[in-house]
């Protein structure tokens, strides 16, 4: 049986991605300077931060660069949902800058987390930058520093966000129309 390709709808053009990293790198740069720690969240963020350190670089900032995985257990639904970090990074955070990048804010709870705990190990500042937000699904008061696109409340895949770990490959950002 031939394989049914799903129709993906696309929301967010690779021009125009790549059009909003510039922007945004220079909205960072003008805020936190040239000397920052990057802490990518993975999985969803590495494509999403490999373009905006590239972009970081063309606005003048000189990074050094992290990463961290994290994971959410329990009903996705309730508040109390915890967050897990399941790899660490690896350089200290002790008065640093630090940009945490992640691909999409929903709940807030990754990023509510991430923020805290990197606070409680003495980052002198830590800043947040993601890709897209979907300001419907908050479940606390967390914003973010700088945001790509809002989002609407559908399932995105692609630029680095995955559908059961596929479609991560997709240069554009969109979802799957259901026929
Ligand atoms: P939250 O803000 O703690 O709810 O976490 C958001 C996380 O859920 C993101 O880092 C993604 O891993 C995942 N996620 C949320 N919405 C989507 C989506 O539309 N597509 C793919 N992953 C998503
Ligand atoms: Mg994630």
């Amino acid at each position: 049986m031939a394989e049914t390709k799903p129709q993906i709808e696309i929301l967010f053009a690779s021009a125009d991605i790549a059009k909003r990293n510039e922007e945004l790198a220079e909205e960072i740069a003008a805020t936190l300077g040239s000397d920052i720690l990057v802490i990518a969240v993975l999985k969803g963020s590495f494509v999403f931060a490999a373009d905006l350190i590239r972009a970081l670089h063309h606005a003048g900032v000189h990074p050094q660069i992290d990463f961290m995985a994290l994971s959410s257990y329990g009903d996705k639904s309730i508040s109390s949902g915890t967050v897990v970090i399941t790899r660490d990074i690896v350089d200290t955070v002790k008065g640093r800058k630090v940009l945490l990048i992640d691909d999409i804010l929903e709940s807030g709870r990754t990023m509510d987390f991430a923020t805290k705990e990197l606070m409680a190990r003495g980052a002198k500042t830590v800043k947040t930058c993601l890709m897209l937000d979907k300001k419907g699904k908050r479940i606390n008061e967390f914003e973010a520093d700088f945001v790509g696109f809002d989002c609407p409340d559908l399932f995105v895949i692609g630029y680095g966000l995955d559908y059961a770990h596929y479609y991560r490959e997709l240069p554009y950002i969109g979802y799957i129309v259901e026929n």
